[in-house]
């Protein structure tokens, strides 16, 4: 029998089966942050549809870590009313859902401001103070509360895809030489008191998650998978509640993650693209709950990844744009998800228009 559709618990969690919904961002809030009607149909048809665990969108934990223009926000209690609306929809299907909260660092279009001084073509982006870093460590606990007093199961730190705690793991951003920087253990500094904040504020039973990089895919340096094992790790002994396993963001070399990544091909776990770094990570931290995410299609990869014991849930994005009852139809034998990877939903000609729909289907 399929785990697929067994249920599987995080902490004091059930959930009812191995399905997750990876956050997903969209452009409809308002101005300030708050829910805008058809995010909240949009997840009313993800929960109908029977996902075990839906993760939400990245919320802003502060105006200044704004990542885009009409994200949503968890940074005041003004936020709390319309996410508690989307939350109850979510639960009265049986679902379970958790708050995503983010800060953008190098990415906030308002004030750009990272680890180290950091310079592209196009922007710089400059140091944090430490008093700044004091203020996002309890930003993120205060946002963190907001999810709760809404009602979220839990909440999952976004430490992944090249956002300010991924910039603060990487030795490529970050060259500090205070406490934050200089060796691994101090990089994941940040990433450290953001987690005992949280936890500090929402007690020991709270579902805490985070989701990190299995690799960064960087030419040289950035986050690797010994890198993050040792930082799951950490975050582990600390009592963290679940880790998804990504990888990427805007550091990533294609050439570098097709080589790095092809390991997930000698796996037979050729859709996931990081399988390979899953399993390492799963061989050596076994009693924390996995999330594998990133190109999983297909009800056999699915099923391999489980039963081989790689991860205990399987996350997806895309595909649940395009079929928000996609594990209905996986359990009624359609053989695969029908998104066909044309990655127009994350394009950035289509980000403000699109997203949380599906583009190929609706042009
Ligand atoms: C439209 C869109 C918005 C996304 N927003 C977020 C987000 O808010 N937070 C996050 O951690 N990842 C975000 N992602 C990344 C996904 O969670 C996921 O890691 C990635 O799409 C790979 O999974 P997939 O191949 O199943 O789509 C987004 C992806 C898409 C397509």
């Amino acid at each position: 029998m399929s785990k697929l559709f067994t249920p599987f618990s995080i902490g004091k969690l059930e959930v009812k089966n191995r399905f997750v919904r990876s956050a997903t961002t969209s452009y409809w809030s308002d101005d300030t942050g708050i829910l805008s009607d058809p995010i909240i149909e949009h997840y009313e048809k993800l929960a109908k549809g029977n996902i075990g665990l839906i993760i939400k969108g990245h919320s802003y934990v502060s105006e200044k870590g704004k990542a885009h223009s009409k994200q949503s926000g968890l940074s005041a209690e003004a936020h709390v009313p319309r996410m508690e609306e989307l939350v109850e929809i979510v639960h009265s299907y049986g679902s379970k859902i958790i708050g995503q909260i983010n800060h953008g660092g190098f990415t906030c279009r308002q004030d750009r401001v990272t680890a180290s001084a950091y310079k592209t073509n196009d922007w710089e982006a400059r140091e944090l103070r430490q008093d700044e870093i004091e203020k996002i460590i309890e930003d993120f606990a205060e946002a963190a509360k907001n999810a709760i007093a809404a009602g979220f199961d839990g909440v999952q730190i976004h430490a992944a895809h090249g956002y300010l705690n991924s910039q603060f793991l990487s030795d490529r951003v970050n060259k500090r030489l205070d406490e934050y920087g200089e060796t691994l253990e101090k990089r994941a500094l940040l990433l450290m008191r953001i987690y005992d904040a949280i936890r500090e504020k929402l007690g020991e039973k709270a579902i805490i998650g985070v989701k990190i990089n299995g690799d960064d895919f960087a030419e040289e340096g950035g986050m690797q998978v010994d890198d993050a094992i040792s930082v799951i790790k950490w975050l582990a002994e600390k009592g963290l509640s679940f880790a998804e396993i990504s990888g990427g963001g805007p550091e990533q070399q294609n050439h570098i993650r097709k080589t790095r990544g092809r390991a997930a091909i000698e796996t037979g776990y050729c859709e996931a693209t990081w399988g390979a770094h899953v399993k390492k990570i799963r061989d050596q931290i076994q009693d924390l709950p996995l999330i594998i995410v990133d190109g999983i299609r297909s009800r056999t990869t699915m099923d391999a990844l489980l039963d081989n014991n790689v991860a205990d849930f399987i996350s997806m994005s895309k595909p649940f744009i395009n079929e928000p009852d996609l594990v209905n139809l996986l359990e009624e034998g359609q053989e695969r998800a029908s998104c066909i990877d044309c990655r127009k939903c994350i394009s950035s000609d289509n980000f403000a228009k699109t997203m949380l729909r599906c583009f190929y289907k609706h042009p």
